[in-house]
């Protein structure tokens, strides 16, 4: 099998379920050594890294909550003490708290922001300081590569998930911000932006049968998507096959970013 991440060194933030794990089982699949990075369960961000050590790869489990700078200092010395530095950064961790607007409360508003923007912006500032430090190896055409994780709601407006969407907003500007600074010292930053992906964050939209057609009507492609399918995506971001790649989002949707609702003349 074709190993386009062969010994080079990743972290994955939030990887304990959902889309991380999907990533980080793809990683791991790709020939990357996986850290896994948790908040608040050890055990599922343990079972993951006993799988890929299972099958071969090599993973540990690391917790911090991403929007403390010092547990996220922490995380990274932990990787570097382990296996020297990192080539990728996954900054993935993401959450929501949904609430109409006139009720949602100053602390939800901040959870959100604070993890999902906050977060991202800790873990790509350490990611470039260790590309850094430790300057260029031959894994890889790039110092280093960070993918930030956002939602077609960088650019979907959202009812009722005002906190999610500026976070996700917040996001692109701060990929393409960061992105154009770094570019110079062959550091590469995109994100990877999903749509609806078969998690536990969205399970009320997929899980009964209605619930799931009344989806199905914002995809043109006709079904959800699976965690590997970012899996696949953020492979490809990271591997030295998309060098030229550069500040850019990649929708992997489905097509919801269409405007599916003007397919039938508006
Ligand atoms: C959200 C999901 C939602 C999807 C499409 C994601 O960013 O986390 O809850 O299903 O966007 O709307």
């Amino acid at each position: 099998m074709h190993k386009p991440l062969a010994g080079q060194i990743a972290l994955v933030t939030g990887a304990s379920s959902g889309i991380g794990e999907g990533v980080a089982h793809a990683l791991a699949d790709a020939g990357a050594h996986v850290a896994i990075n948790y908040h608040a369960h050890a055990e599922p961000a343990e079972k993951l890294a006993a799988a890929i050590n299972g099958k071969g790869g090599e993973a540990f489990a690391v917790g911090a909550d991403v929007a403390d700078e010092t547990q996220v200092d922490a995380m990274f010395d932990a990787v570097v003490r382990r296996w020297g530095t990192l080539d990728i950064v996954i900054a993935n961790s993401g959450l929501q708290q949904d609430a109409k607007f006139t009720e949602l409360t100053l602390a939800d508003w901040r959870k959100v922001i604070d993890t999902n923007l906050t977060g991202q912006f800790l873990t790509a500032q350490r990611a470039v300081r260790e590309f850094e430090r430790r300057g260029m190896r031959d894994v890889s055409k790039a110092l280093g590569k960070v993918i930030c994780m956002s939602s077609v709601h960088e650019v979907i407006p959202w009812a009722g998930h005002v906190n999610y969407a500026a976070s996700k907003g917040g996001i692109q500007m701060m990929m393409k911000s960061l992105a154009q600074e770094v570019a110079p010292q062959r550091i590469r930053v995109n994100g990877i932006a999903p749509g609806a992906i078969r998690t536990p964050i969205n399970r009320d939209a997929w899980d009964r049968p209605d619930q799931l057609d009344k989806l199905l009507t914002l995809i043109p492609y006709g079904r959800i998507g699976e965690v590997e399918d970012i899996g696949r995506a953020a492979v490809w971001l990271a591997s030295d096959d998309s060098d030229y790649v550069v500040g850019t989002t990649l929708f992997v949707d489905g097509g919801m970013t269409l405007y599916p609702g003007f397919a039938d003349n508006g």
